[in-house]
């Protein structure tokens, strides 16, 4: 595991986006393509801004499939649906075209639209194993990542899917990737900054003890790949030298 700590979120965007560049470049080099999954929440925004406009002539965007490893059960048009914020900061502005973007498909009940998703992927991956080129995630300050949050059946979730969950302190559904399904990246980069995520940072890094339950993102450990948290001084204020 690899910890980078940024003074400023400029130099941890710069940094992060000259990371996505050079993975994007080595999967193109090497499959013709780049399987790029994206997190929402609001700390990408200027990652992804970054990437449409000073990485808008870095690689061939065209070669590049973008997913999302977890969507709220919300129609596509609603500020809160994680393809919307995507397709407005980078998806748009690099003109991708629709059949290089897996949305997530709301317009079903969360539990078919899981089952429909997993399918998407599998067929994209002509039913080979999903290997992610380069997975995005995020952490809440409650340490859940993607949507598989404390105390909820996605934790104790083994397989490598894609699934519905419930999540009773929000009151609504989720569909999100497995942490099993996460683990399998070639490549995974927390996206993690800010004073309100540093207790929460404190047990997933610094905990010898593990307790999924209580901080799901100390289930992310790639079974072969490679996992990056981009952090800055604040987050990691409360980690042990
Ligand atoms: C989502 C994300 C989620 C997010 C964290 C952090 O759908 O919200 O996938 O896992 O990454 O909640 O969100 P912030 O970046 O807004 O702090």
């Amino acid at each position: 595991m690899n910890l980078l700590i940024y003074k400023t979120l400029e130099e941890l965007n710069q940094d992060l986006a000259d990371y996505v560049i050079k993975i994007a470049e080595m999967s193109i080099e090497e499959n013709d393509r780049f399987n790029f999954v994206l997190t929402g929440g609001s700390s990408p925004k200027a990652l992804y801004h970054f990437l449409a406009t000073e990485g808008q002539h870095r690689i061939d965007w065209e070669k590049v499939y973008f997913f999302f490893g977890d969507e709220r059960n919300v129609p596509a048009n609603d500020d809160n649906y994680n393809g919307l914020m995507a397709k407005k900061t980078i998806l748009d502005p690099l003109g991708i075209k629709e059949d290089h973007i897996f949305y997530v498909d709301t317009t079903l009940a969360p539990e078919k639209a899981a089952i429909e998703y997993k399918k998407a992927i599998d067929k994209h991956f002509n039913g080979e194993d999903p290997v992610f080129d380069l997975i995005l995630l995020g952490m809440g300050d409650d340490a859940h990542t993607a949507s598989i949050f404390p105390h909820t059946t996605l934790v104790k979730d083994e397989e490598v899917n894609v699934a519905a969950v419930y999540v009773e302190k929000l009151d609504t559904y989720r569909i999100s990737f497995t942490a099993a399904l996460i683990n399998k990246a070639d490549n995974i980069a927390f996206l993690v900054f800010g004073e309100n995520k540093a207790e929460a940072l404190k047990h997933v890094i610094g905990d010898a003890e593990k307790n999924p339950d209580l901080y799901p993102s100390q289930l992310i450990d790639p079974i072969d790949g490679k996992l990056t948290w981009f952090t800055d001084v604040a987050a990691t204020k409360l980690l042990e030298d």
